[in-house]
């Protein structure tokens, strides 16, 4: 069988890093997308290390040539992408969890930019290419923070959290353009599913998190080598309840 060909995006450090340390270690060829190229390159390095076929792709998800540049340098190395996670993402630009009525127009572009309009342009560009893969996978990494559902279920944990504006609606769109491309994709054997990582331990939330970035990986793993009879239009991944750690399963959108 060929080997498989993984572009993960924000793969320098925290989740995305460990998304293709645990990829790779599979055995497949991991396309770690950085913004930075140091940054990327010692990525590359590290990966290389710990036994993965690695490399380095530029990639800043919010510049429209640095995706076509990536996408185009993906096709003529290998003609197809059978793995796209898009973990690249933040919580905010500026006044992080500013509740909405304290939140500019241009701190909640700001996050959508990279949360919900990067993921956009990234699967657009990638996607003739997935379309050239026996059976592609499309990994969204949201977050249970974006589930609606979640955020006001008084018996949820995150229906105790701050009203805030940026993060949360990024990833709630982030979760609907999943289930759309699900929808539009549904009749291909490529599967587009949300990944929650849980509360995890990376720069993203100063290491605060109770879930290591080995952990936060595993559900983007998880969803990026579904079997052909797997789900495609869920969001999965750990499950936070009252008590802790509710385990693996499908959350509420
Ligand atoms: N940590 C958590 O508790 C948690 C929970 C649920 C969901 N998530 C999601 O998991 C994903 C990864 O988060 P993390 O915790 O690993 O955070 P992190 O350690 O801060 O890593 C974020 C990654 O995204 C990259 N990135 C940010 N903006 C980018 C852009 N415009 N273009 C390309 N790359 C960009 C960063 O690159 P630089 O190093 O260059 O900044 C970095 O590689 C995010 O989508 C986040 O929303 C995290």
């Amino acid at each position: 069988m060929a080997t498989k060909i993984a572009l993960i995006t924000g793969a320098n450090k925290g989740i995305g890093f460990e998304t293709a340390r645990q990829l790779g270690s599979q055995g497949m060829t991991v396309l770690a997308g950085a913004r930075d190229e140091g940054r990327g390159r010692q990525a590359e390095r590290a990966l290389r290390d710990g036994g993965a076929d690695a490399h380095f792709v530029q990639l800043e998800v919010t510049d429209a040539k640095s995706v076509q540049r990536a996408a185009e340098w993906i096709d003529a190395e290998y003609g197809r992408l059978d793995v796209l996670v898009n973990n690249a993402g933040t919580a905010s630009v500026a006044r992080r969890g500013a509740p909405p009525s304290q939140t500019s127009l241009d701190d909640l572009r700001g996050v959508y930019e990279i949360n919900v309009f990067g993921v956009v342009a990234v699967t657009n560009a990638m996607l003739p290419l997935l379309r050239r893969a026996a059976a592609a996978r499309i990994v969204n990494v949201s977050s249970e923070v974006g589930s609606i559902t979640s955020q006001t279920d008084p018996a949820s944990p995150l229906s105790q959290m701050p009203a805030s504006a940026q993060y949360p609606s990024s990833k709630a769109a982030l979760n609907m353009l999943t289930a759309m491309y699900a929808k539009e994709l549904r009749d291909t054997p490529i599967k587009v599913n949300a990944a929650n990582p849980g509360y995890t331990a990376t720069d993203f939330n100063d290491h605060r998190g109770f879930r290591s970035a080995a952990e936060g990986a595993e559900p983007s793993v998880y969803l990026a080598t579904l079997p052909g009879d797997g789900p495609s239009g869920i969001l999965w991944g750990h499950i936070w309840t009252t008590d802790g750690n509710g385990g693996y399963g499908t959350l509420a959108w």
